[in-house]
This record gives structure tokens, C-alpha cells and sequence, in this order.
């Protein structure tokens, strides 16, 4: 008797679980995306709002900022060429697989392919500006 009872609760307690974070992936938590950041982009990337070029280019204010644009910055062709506008969507297209998404780009980083965390990022970067 127990058991039956016992069962659909788990169920239901694991579904309200996964609602929940399945909610919390999409609002993206910029104080943890921030971590990510920083665990993740920092060694290439500064964000620093007159920030100095690592690696790759500054990412301050990179939401909004037409790809392959910033000011003094060596991009490859293939950046250059790109042609698209830093979006949060264009952002969640080429993280996980930057050199799939435009290949002959000189990032070379694997990809973030764990969507709560690419979503915490995305929201971090959003605030840079
Ligand atoms: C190993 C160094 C490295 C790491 C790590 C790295 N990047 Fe990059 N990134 C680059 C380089 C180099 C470029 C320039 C690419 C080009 O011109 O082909 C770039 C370009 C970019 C651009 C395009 C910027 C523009 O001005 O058009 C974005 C956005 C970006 N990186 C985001 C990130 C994020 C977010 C992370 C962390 C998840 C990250 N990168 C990790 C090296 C890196």
C-alpha cells in the first residue's frame, strides 16, 4: 500500500524538481554566468569597459555589437565575414560549438555545452554594458 503511494509522489516531486530548474535555465542567473566567465573566457577575454585585448577581443558590450567589429582588434576573415549582430539568440547558437557555428574562426575554445550554464553566461553578458 505504501509503495503506491510512495511512487507517484517521487514522480511528482522530481517533475516539480526539473520545472524548476527548467525554469531557472531560462531567466539565466547572471551572478552564476558570471563564475562561468570567469572560469570558462577569462584567460582569452577581458570585459572590462575600456578593457585591454587578451586573446580575443574585449566583450564589453558585446550584446548589441554587430560580430567582428570591435576597434583594433585582429579578427580572422572568417569573423569578419560573418556578417551578424551579437544577439542573445546568435550567442546561444555559437557558444556550444564556436568552430562548428563559423568555421575558420581563431577561437579556440571546445564549446559550453551545458545549457544552464550557457544561459547564466548569456544573461552575464547582457549586463555588460
Ligand atoms: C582560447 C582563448 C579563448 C577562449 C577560452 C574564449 N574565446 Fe572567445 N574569442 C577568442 C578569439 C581569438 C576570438 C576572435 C575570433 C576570430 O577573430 O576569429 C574570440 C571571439 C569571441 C567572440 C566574438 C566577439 C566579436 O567582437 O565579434 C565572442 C562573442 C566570444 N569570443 C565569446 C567567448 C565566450 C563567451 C567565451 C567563454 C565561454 C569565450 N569566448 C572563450 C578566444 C577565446
Amino acid at each position: 500500500m505504501d509503495r503506491l503511494l510512495t511512487r507517484p509522489a517521487v514522480a511528482l516531486a522530481t517533475f516539480a524538481v526539473l520545472s524548476l530548474m527548467a525554469t531557472g535555465a531560462q531567466a539565466g542567473d547572471a551572478a552564476a554566468g558570471r563564475n562561468v566567465f570567469n572560469a570558462q573566457c577569462s584567460t582569452c577575454h577581458s570585459v572590462a569597459p575600456s578593457g585591454a585585448t587578451i586573446v580575443g577581443p574585449n566583450l564589453y558590450g558585446v550584446v548589441g555589437r554587430k560580430a567582428g567589429t570591435l576597434k583594433g582588434y585582429a579578427y580572422s576573415s572568417a569573423m569578419k565575414a560573418s556578417g551578424f549582430t551579437w544577439t542573445e539568440e546568435q550567442l546561444r547558437t555559437y557558444l556550444p560549438n564556436p568552430q562548428k557555428t563559423l568555421p575558420g574562426i581563431k577561437m579556440t575554445y571546445f564549446g559550453l555545452k551545458n545549457p544552464a550554464q550557457l544561459e547564466n553566461l548569456i544573461a552575464y553578458l547582457a549586463t555588460l554594458k
